[in-house]
């Protein structure tokens, strides 16, 4: 019998039975009575999950259409766009502001660490910036930002709009749109939703939607909010197409929240991370992330010397994970795994388990059970 296959990536992550039912109904008509009912009433529920007074799209497309969409409504060619860059992700805003005709600045930090809010509030000062991108969890080194203190700063800065990429981080990591003083916070559906990948979810603070107006039409047609507002506002009317199934299988995967509760869900995600960080620490690896900045919702580990990357995630991968490898300058130096969405504790005793297996046939120093002693402490607590 074949080994089944857990998807511990960052994303997909794994989709619940109940949400892939929603993918397989048959599709209706976008104009379909009950299906405008479910949208109107999923746009409600984001609104009042992620605590947003302002509006919420959502559109098909990737999490890269929510960074290209944050940024095309907010700016114009010429206006100074601040990057605050913890990695790869970070990093993409980069090339897609500079195609913008934008002047990017760029702060960065090491690998593992995050850019202090002092420094961005020093270079905020330097000049007039129309938005300031922060990335929630760069997937590329599993960092979290202090996206809630820099909000708190961002108040001495209002005609800076605050742009959040959610992508790796929302249904996972705290997040509230208003409190925080986030202007654009966009995700994805395939990460801590849970949901297949397809969807871009944004929620825009006033503010942001009053900067969406002052710049007329903008070159952009695809992901312009003033085309997709009165959609949003009634989807009955037709702008393009909505993905109907996936809106369907979103709205199972809120569902799934309310049920658990988003509080609950946040402090879920909590422990399960120092369960698996504390494990993967105890089995030899090295969690990229400096403490106090790591992320719930994924871990990248650096490999104790001596590691074959491709062998070591290939053994994973035949004693049934799926795990990434790491990128850029920690290509071959480290994997990266998912924690995040709709998991539970089979799946993380399971994957220590496979971590362990694959370390024991990979020939390295490890003591069978020892991760999983660890997990089920915490599990315990
Ligand atoms: C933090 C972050 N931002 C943006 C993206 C891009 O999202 P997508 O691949 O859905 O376009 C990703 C993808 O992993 C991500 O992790």
């Amino acid at each position: 019998m074949k080994t089944r296959k857990l998807l511990m990536i960052p994303g997909p992550t794994p989709v619940a039975r109940s949400i892939q039912d929603q993918m397989g109904r048959e599709t209706v008509a976008f104009g379909d009575p009950a299906f405008v009912k479910d949208f109107k009433e999923l746009l409600e529920d984001l609104k009042v999950l992620f605590k947003c007074s302002g509006e919420a799209f959502v559109v098909a497309g990737t999490g890269t259409m929510g960074m290209e969409m944050a940024i095309a409504n907010t700016t114009k060619k010429g206006d100074n766009v601040l990057i605050v860059s913890h990695g790869f992700f970070g990093d993409r805003f980069i090339d897609l502001c500079n195609r913008k005709g934008l002047n990017a600045d760029v702060i960065s930090s090491e690998w593992g660490e995050t850019v202090p809010v002092e420094k961005i509030r020093e270079k905020l000062k330097e000049k007039k910036y129309a938005a300031m991108t922060v990335t929630h969890v760069d997937t590329s080194t599993g960092v979290c930002a202090s996206v809630a203190e820099i909000g708190k700063m961002m108040k001495e800065f209002p005609e800076t709009i605050y742009i959040v990429d959610g992508v790796c981080a929302t249904a996972g990591e705290p997040e509230y749109v208003d409190e925080m003083g986030i202007d654009v916070l966009l995700t994805g559906s395939q990460k801590a939703f849970g949901v297949a990948p397809g969807l871009t979810m944004l929620w825009v603070s006033q503010k942001a939607m009053d900067r969406r107006k002052s710049l007329g039409t903008i070159p952009e047609f695809y992901i312009d909010f003033e085309k997709w507002l009165p959609i949003m506002k009634d989807p009955s009317k037709y702008y393009a197409t909505p993905a109907v199934n996936l809106v369907w299988a979103l709205k199972e995967s809120v569902r799934i929240i309310k049920e658990e509760g988003i509080e609950n869900r946040y402090a879920r995600h909590k422990k399960y991370a120092a369960a698996m960080q504390d494990a993967l620490e105890t089995l030899g690896f090295k969690v990229l992330a400096k403490k106090g900045c790591r992320a719930v919702t994924l871990s990248n580990l650096v490999y104790p010397e001596g590691t074959d990357d491709a062998k070591f995630r290939g053994l994973l991968a035949e004693e049934g994970i799926m795990v990434a490898g790491g990128l850029a300058a920690y290509a071959g130096r480290m994997f990266r795994l998912g924690h995040m969405g709709n998991i539970d504790k089979h799946d993380l005793v399971s994957v220590i388990a496979t971590i362990e297996r694959a370390l024991y046939r990979a020939g390295m120093p490890v003591e069978l059970g020892k991760g999983v002693g660890v997990v089920q402490k915490h599990l315990m607590d």
